[in-house]
């Protein structure tokens, strides 16, 4: 149906990134590429000129380059808001005073609806063209975020919060008891299930014990049944901090690895957030099941009390991919977080203890590289997901964005195009983004 002229990169796989210069992207009407065509083929110049003719034509202007769209698989949309704000404080003061009173607005559904329409406008501009995100308990709330995504052209995945245990939540922002917060939930499901069998959009629910801590024996066993029963994702926070390690080992006598796994979360559809306290054996684990860690390297920064070893944890084989952890994390750009996640990873093996000069600092080998970082945030996330988008390939979803690069100043060679671009992007780079093949958002 549409044709796309210009250069592309796309993760070839884990440690490459393609280059084509000059080349064509055909897309059919149900929003697939079908096929790529470099400027040798033999039917490039007449496809070129035939879309040309029809107007069916997309031409990337000098300095203009596509990427696929990026894949956010850890996001609270709620917290929007509050973006930036109390990241001094430790993870348990910043959830009381902070994160818990603001999810309890969304009681409101015309205050969700305001946030949830900048929100996802704001994912969408910053080239995230899918996101697996938390909502907060209202039922209300989390089916506007759904629509708003419906609406927009992000393709989400939603989570119906639960929280229920009354040691670790306040008394103004928890489920009732666990029984209203498993029929919350079920009836959630029901409604998104709803809304994409109408609108025939990528919206899923997502199974959502907000973590450990916050959560019954109860609501947790009831949350395994469901996540099995509808076949959903699962959706969670994992050995995030010291504190909330801890907590797991003090209640349960084991990591909450081992909880989640007790409890049926732990599947090749689940997402867990953070994991920089994982153990070995909590990785065995999670690679057993197939679960995907979700790694968000500015909100580590700040809540994390330590640095995930991305480059060891790939070697093993366990999938890691990339969140951005609104607002434990401040930037809804994934660029920005594939940044810190390179930069973060370059300290960890250099070590950061400056009061020994010595050779027996850091984690040797831990650096990780743009491409690496690429493929998180892009086929790798998808992979988790079990979605085909997030590379430019045939057979994919044409899910990218047309980024502008700025003006060179020196020869630069295609790979180092890509360098520039992948550190220089911000929101205001982006000239459109398209879902399915078509345009979700264009600068103004
Ligand atoms: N642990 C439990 N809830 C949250 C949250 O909202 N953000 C982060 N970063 N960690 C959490
Ligand atoms: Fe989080």
């Amino acid at each position: 149906n549409i044709v796309i002229h210009g250069t592309y990169f796309t993760s070839k796989n884990v440690n490459e990134v393609e280059f084509h210069e000059d080349h064509l992207i055909c897309i059919d009407r149900s929003g697939t590429i079908t096929r790529t065509l470099s400027p040798v083929d033999a039917e490039y110049s007449q496809i070129l000129n035939d879309a040309r003719q029809a107007g069916r034509l997309i031409e990337l202007k000098p300095n203009q380059y596509l990427l696929p769209g990026f894949i956010d698989l850890h996001v609270h949309a709620p917290q929007w808001p509050q973006a930036g704000l109390a990241l001094e404080l430790p993870l348990a003061d910043w959830l009381n005073h902070y994160t818990f009173p603001l999810e309890a607005k969304f009681a409101d559904s015309h205050y969700a609806r305001r946030v949830y329409q900048d929100f996802v406008h704001q994912l969408l501009s910053h080239g995230t063209t899918t996101a697996m995100m938390f909502g907060t308990i209202h039922n209300d709330a989390n089916v506007e975020l759904a629509r708003q995504s419906v609406t927009q052209g992000l393709r989400a995945f939603v989570g119906q919060v639960v929280m229920d245990n009354p040691e670790q939540t306040p008394d103004y922002y928890r489920n009732q008891s666990s029984v209203s917060a498993l029929h919350a939930t079920e009836q959630f499901i029901k409604e998104i299930f709803e809304l994409a069998k109408k609108t025939s959009s990528t919206v899923v629910p997502v199974i959502t014990p907000r973590f450990v801590p916050s959560c019954t024996d109860e609501a947790l066993t009831g949350l395994g049944q469901l996540a099995k029963q509808y076949d959903l994702p699962v959706q969670s926070h994992l050995s995030e901090s010291n504190w909330e390690h801890g907590y797991a080992i003090k209640r349960f006598g084991i990591h909450d690895t081992a909880v989640m796994d007790h409890f049926h979360l732990l599947t090749e559809k689940s997402v867990m957030a953070h994991g920089t306290q994982l153990t070995s054996d909590d990785l065995t684990t999670l690679r057993q099941r197939g679960t995907t860690i979700a790694h968000c390297p500015i909100s580590n920064v700040y809540f994390g009390n330590g640095v995930l070893a991305v480059k060891k944890l790939l070697a093993y084989g366990n999938s890691v991919r990339l969140g951005s952890d609104i607002s434990g994390g401040y930037s809804p750009s994934l660029y920005h977080n594939i940044r810190q996640a390179i930069k973060s990873s370059q300290m960890l093996t250099d070590g950061v203890d400056s009061s020994l000069a010595t050779a027996t600092r850091g984690v040797k080998d831990s650096r990780i590289t743009m491409a690496n970082a690429f493929y998180l945030a892009t086929v790798g996330g998808a992979k988790a997901l079990q979605l085909k988008v997030g590379k430019i390939a045939p057979g994919f979803q044409a899910d990218f964005q047309i980024v502008n690069g700025h003006q060179p100043l020196m020869k630069l060679s295609i790979a180092d195009v890509f360098q520039r671009l992948m550190y220089q992007t911000e929101q205001q780079d982006i000239q459109s983004v398209y879902v399915a093949g078509k345009r979700v958002y264009e600068r103004e």
